[in-house]
């Protein structure tokens, strides 16, 4: 028989994989994995199990009541797991947090590949995980806890789903940490993680796209765009890339070859510094053309600094563009993980 990926997203961030048989309600399949979903009928009357189908194509059963489930909000993508049957695989965002649900984050081992080095700027870290480490979606994170100090930072996952390889690209803080941890670390060592972690992922794409990376915010979009290069997208998907200084701007060979990929894929970057040698000085909102808003008919995906998303927030405020959806994660280098 079939079965489908069901991904669990709670509302801690957490993230549980599930398969579901082809026939079988998401609940059920969740239930067999000891992960007890809200529920309180089963029947598809009391509207206990509504959660919100993020992405992946199902059938929504005949069962159930409009009490349980308006016309109006099964077309905002809201299911009733008791009787929700997959047709793909599928991103399911449930909105009590995982503990509710009996479950939570998982723990695994990853050995350390390659520690490449970005001038001062950055890292990329490249690791090998094990054949059972969980599974994640492009955009989310782990915990990565820094060797010897019993603390951990958060990092986004730079390559896609799917593989045992796995990379990160970590902003060097001088001083810092897993900075610090990296400058001495060599292939073979070994490092625990935490996850996956966050709600910031791709959703389905039903819209223009556009990107707005900060520094090394641009990790989680390379492990978008590897997905959208991989599954292919109608939609165009503009990327606005700003750093503070020149040498910040790194893997922009990537995005290159992403742009060849990906018919509709356009980027442009840009950098804060006054003195930049840059052709682009300024921040993405100073980059930001209008066409690239699509009249607000947009899926906007930030990853940057806090001050970054209330400066976009403002320049869209200020033109006013409310995009259809903007998720975002905000992230400050060198802290522990929120
Ligand atoms: Fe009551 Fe699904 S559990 S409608």
């Amino acid at each position: 028989m079939n079965s489908y990926r069901i991904a669990l997203n709670f509302e801690d961030g957490v993230t549980r994989f599930v398969d579901c048989g082809a026939t079988e309600k998401v609940l059920d399949a969740a239930f067999r994995n000891r992960i007890n979903l809200p529920m309180d009928c089963s029947d598809g009357v009391c509207g206990t199990c509504k959660c919100k189908a993020e992405s992946g194509a199902y059938d929504l059963g005949d069962d159930y009541i409009e009490d349980a489930l308006t016309e109006d909000e099964a077309g905002q993508g809201l299911v009733l797991t008791c009787q929700m049957v997959p047709k793909s695989d599928c991103v399911i965002a449930v909105p009590v947090p995982s503990t509710a649900c009996k479950t939570g984050t998982a723990q695994f081992g990853a050995s350390v590949t390659e520690v490449a080095p970005f001038s001062d700027a950055a890292y990329e870290l490249v690791l090998d995980i094990p054949e059972n480490a969980p599974a994640f979606l492009p955009g989310q994170y782990v915990n990565i806890t820094v060797p010897g100090s019993g603390q951990h930072r958060s990092y986004s996952f730079s390559s896609a789903p799917g593989e045992r390889r796995v990379t990160f690209l970590i902003k060097h803080v001088p001083g810092g940490l897993m900075s610090t941890w990296l400058q001495g670390a060599g292939s073979g060592e070994q490092l625990q993680m935490t996850g996956p972690l966050g709600s910031f992922y791709l959703r389905a794409v039903a819209r223009p796209l556009l990107f707005l990376a900060g520094g090394t915010g641009l990790a989680p979009f390379l492990s978008m765009l590897e997905v959208l290069a991989r599954e292919g997208t109608a939609q165009p998907v503009h990327m606005i890339y700003g750093v503070t200084r020149d040498q910040d701007l790194v893997l922009v060979e990537r995005l290159q070859d992403y742009a060849l990929r990906i018919p509709g894929f356009t980027f442009t970057t840009c950098v804060a510094d006054p003195q930049t040698a840059h052709e682009r000085q300024g921040y993405v909102t100073n980059h930001m053309p209008a066409q690239a808003l699509h009249g607000g008919n947009v899926d906007v995906y930030l990853c940057g600094p806090p001050p970054m998303v209330e400066a976009v927030q403002k320049h869209f405020k200020a033109e006013g563009i409310a995009p259809a959806s903007f998720h975002y994660e905000k992230f400050t280098p060198n802290q522990p993980a929120a």
